[in-house]
């Protein structure tokens, strides 16, 4: 084999620019050309000297894009994607589901809502349609999301599972392998060679399901929140509902409301605070707040608020954390709970809450103060992690995530490395690094784009560049 060739065989497919889309291509270190030789555009001079490893070039079809590689086609990965296309800058999204916003269309119980007022959790550049609720439903919220990527003519690639991501220093490339499960060939491996690679797999892309000794002989059923759909099948049923965050406090409400007894495990402290307060969103109130005033200020007033709406929450078994809930928020990450319902079930004992757990046995679940629960079923509403210490190689996202660089600066890593959604911030946080981060990448594209234009007139003046 030449080395000074890429070379390409069935086993290598290099997407190119809009002049030679859908065509053959043959590449040297130079250019890229159809059939014919009749359409030719430079390769990026960093290209010019990349040569895959001969396992690569046997196993993977390897794919040069000529722009951003986003990973996750959720809300961030959209939004970014929407920001490039206003800026005429190509990219490509790998989602490992097959469709948009996997987590809204299948991780999610039917009875699910916003928990902020809508425009804190529209996307940038089209907002939500008017005759929308203060707090759309899920279904509203996809539906939205469908049709923002519509409006922007957003085509991820469905059923791409990104497996790694490493940098590859000496020619200043980002090397992103994937398997795909589409097409009739079965599962399939690429390999896509980038400049920019956004991180845009979710704060949430993994269910966290800890272990408990005796789960395996429990014997009725257990399921991870991200598995419930609704309290139907629980009903007369004693279910264990372990965690009382967002998710575990909606799961025992629902589970009320179809007629199931809940008991929902409080191991240690959270902050319940009433979704609105005086008909005003809670979250609106702290964020207006936060203008004028210091953080613990902003805790102090609204737990103060909360005390005079609910009392205290200390007397049902909900032991407040020692931290305010925002501040508790920016340095824990932990999300304070926006009640909607199950706060007044647990007074009045429909939802039980009880301690942590110490095993599982048949039918039974024994907790820290000795007590043993008879239940049929068990729901781990026990959270989320992010995915990407488990593919994001070398530049762990911890180097540019929040631990690093705090709000607002967490979005920027080393070497065309971007992070969308990773703020603890949610879909106003998203939205905010997704504007960010498409300005910056089209800043950069645009410049290097624009040197490398220089050159192919200079060098190949029968070529045209697209670029
Ligand atoms: C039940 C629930 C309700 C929520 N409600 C709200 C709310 O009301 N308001 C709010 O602001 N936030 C809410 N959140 C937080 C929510 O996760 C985010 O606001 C929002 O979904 C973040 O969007 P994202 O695109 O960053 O991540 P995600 O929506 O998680 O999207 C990430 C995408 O990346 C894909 N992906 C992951 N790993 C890979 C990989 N290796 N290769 C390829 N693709 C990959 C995933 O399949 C997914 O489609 C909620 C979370 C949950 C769990
Ligand atoms: N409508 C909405 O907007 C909505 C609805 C649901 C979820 N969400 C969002 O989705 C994200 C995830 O929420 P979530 O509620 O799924 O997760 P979460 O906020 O991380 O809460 C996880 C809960 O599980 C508990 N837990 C974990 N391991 C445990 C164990 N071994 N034993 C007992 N308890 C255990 C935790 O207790 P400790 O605190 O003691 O660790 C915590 O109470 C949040 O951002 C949330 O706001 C939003």
């Amino acid at each position: 084999m030449n080395t000074n060739q890429i070379p390409i065989n069935h086993h290598h497919i290099f997407s190119c620019p809009k002049s030679l889309a859908n065509q053959t291509v043959y590449v040297t270190p130079e250019k890229m050309c159809n059939n014919n030789n009749t359409n030719c555009v430079n390769i990026s001079s960093m290209l010019q000297n990349f040569i895959p490893t001969d396992d690569d070039i046997l196993s993977r079809r390897c794919i040069w894009v000529n722009g951003p590689v986003i990973v996750g086609a959720g809300p961030s990965g959209l939004a970014v994607a929407a920001g490039l296309k206003l800026q005429e800058v190509p990219f490509i999204i790998l989602e490992r589901a097959n469709c948009i916003a996997s987590l809204w269309q299948n991780r999610t119980y039917d009875r699910l809502k916003l928990h902020l007022p809508k425009q804190f959790c529209q996307l940038p550049n089209l907002p939500f349609p008017e005759d929308f609720p203060e707090y759309p439903t899920k279904y509203q919220f996809i539906e939205y999301l469908e049709s923002y990527a519509s409006h922007f003519d957003i085509h991820p690639k469905f059923n791409e599972t990104v497996q790694s991501a490493k940098y590859d220093e000496r020619f200043g490339l980002w090397r992103v392998k994937t398997v795909s499960r589409s097409g009739m060939l079965g599962s399939c491996e690429f390999e896509y060679i980038c400049r920019w690679l956004v991180v845009a797999t979710g704060e949430n892309a993994e269910k966290v399901v800890p272990e408990f000794e005796g789960l395996e002989d429990f014997g009725g059923d257990v399921l991870h929140a991200g598995d419930y759909k609704s309290g139907e099948r629980y009903r007369g049923k004693r279910v264990l509902v372990v965690g009382c965050g967002n998710s575990g406090m909606e799961a025992s409400l629902d589970l009320s409301n179809h007629d199931a007894t809940p008991s929902m495990v409080v191991r240690s402290s959270v902050h319940v605070l009433p979704r609105e307060i005086l008909g005003k969103s809670t979250f609106e109130i702290g964020v207006t707040m936060l203008k004028w005033m210091p953080v613990w200020l902003v805790d102090k007033s609204l737990l103060l608020l909360t005390r005079l709406l609910m009392g205290n929450t200390d007397k049902y078994g909900l032991k407040r954390p020692e931290i305010g809930p925002l501040e508790l928020k920016n340095t824990a990450g932990k999300t304070p709970v926006l009640d909607i319902g199950a706060f007044s079930k647990i007074k009045s004992g429909k939802i039980k809450i009880v301690p942590g757990i110490v095993k599982f046995c048949p039918g039974k679940v024994e907790l820290v103060d000795g007590r043993v629960l008879e239940i049929d079923s068990v729901v781990l509403a026990t959270g989320y992690r992010s995915n990407v210490p488990s593919w994001l190689k070398e530049n762990d996202l911890a180097e540019i995530g929040i631990e690093k660089n705090p709000f607002p600066k967490g979005w920027k890593g080393k070497a065309g490395l971007y992070a969308v959604g990773f703020t603890r911030r949610g879909l106003s946080g998203a939205s905010l690094d997704a504007m960010i981060v498409a300005h910056d990448i089209a800043n950069s594209w645009k410049e290097e784009t624009k040197q490398q234009i220089k050159t192919v007139a200079a060098r190949h003046r029968r070529c045209i560049s697209h670029f």
